[in-house]
């Protein structure tokens, strides 16, 4: 590179971020896991408006001294809106952090909205899911070929938000897919019931606590003591149930492991690799 060239970058890592809101999906809780540019604008932003019940504070570790930190736990969005909007306003940027990936279970919707409404541009930058992480932590792969090839994301009703009818935890269960059901840990027993009707009662579950947190657990077990393990260690807040047949993997070592994509077997040409 070029010294002008490096120059340049050096400049543009530094330049100020424009005002707006950067809505932003900061991973399960490892600083390691954010991405380059949720980082990079961290490190600029004046604001940071953390919803801080789910994001540990370590996740702060490289912002600017000097930056003005607000915790949402104990607000309403009818709080949250007017600060973002008047900061931006005031030509601050804006960091709006949430945990894990934004495109599930971040109440998102309702502030983009409102910030379209009131014509501050925003920004949404992505982040790695808790289920993604999850599987990273075990050394797994949530599809396996000839055992499960679909991911399900999905809850139980919570006292907030209900899950349509169609959308039922045992009509999802009869898929026997891998199967990530966040936001339920409340409600563990019933939804052990639930998963029972489909899945053998020996379906192997990781119960991930907190990935990525000082104080991560994870347990795996038979779905049949899915709820028991869960109260028993007090797993209740931050915790998601990986469900998949693809977890005996994680188990044992064996039985998945003849079963393999043809992507890179050496009888199986494609584009890339015509046969020889
Ligand atoms: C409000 S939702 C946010 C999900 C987030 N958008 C994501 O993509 O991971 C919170 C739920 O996500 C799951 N979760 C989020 N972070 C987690 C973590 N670090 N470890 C385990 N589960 C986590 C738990 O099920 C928790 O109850």
């Amino acid at each position: 590179m070029s010294h002008s060239a490096e120059l340049t970058q050096v400049e543009n890592s530094l330049s100020p971020l424009a005002p707006a809101v950067y809505i932003i999906g900061a991973g399960p809780g490892d600083p390691d896991l954010l991405t380059v540019k949720a980082l990079k604008i961290l490190q600029q932003a004046d604001v940071i408006v953390l919803a801080d019940s789910l994001v540990p504070q370590q996740i702060l570790q490289d912002i600017r001294l000097e930056a003005e930190v607000v915790c949402t736990s104990n607000k309403t969005l009818e709080e949250i809106l007017p600060l973002m909007i008047d900061r931006v306003r005031s030509h601050q940027s804006v960091v709006r952090l949430h945990s894990g990936d934004l495109s599930l279970y971040s109440a998102i919707h309702e502030q983009m909205q409102a910030l379209a409404a009131a014509g501050v541009p925003f920004e949404v930058i992505p982040g790695i899911s808790a289920f993604q992480a999850a599987a990273a932590k075990l050394k797994v792969e949530l599809t396996v070929p000839g055992l499960v090839q679909t991911i399900i994301l999905t809850r139980v009703s919570g006292r907030a938000s209900a899950v349509p009818p169609s959308e039922e935890l045992a009509s999802l269960a009869a898929h026997q897919a891998s199967l990530c059901l966040y936001l339920s840990a409340l409600h563990v027993r019933a939804a052990q019931e639930k998963l029972l009707e489909h899945y053998p009662a020996d379906t192997p579950v990781a119960v991930c606590f907190r990935i990525g947190w000082p104080d991560e657990k994870i347990c795996l077990v038979p779905l049949e003591q899915m709820a028991a393990v869960t109260q028993e260690e007090r797993l209740l807040r931050t915790t998601l149930y990986l469900i998949s047949p693809a977890l005996k993997t994680a188990l044992v070592n064996e039985s998945t492991s003849a079963a393999r994509s043809q992507l890179y077997h050496p009888e199986h040409s494609h584009l890339f690799r015509p046969s020889r």
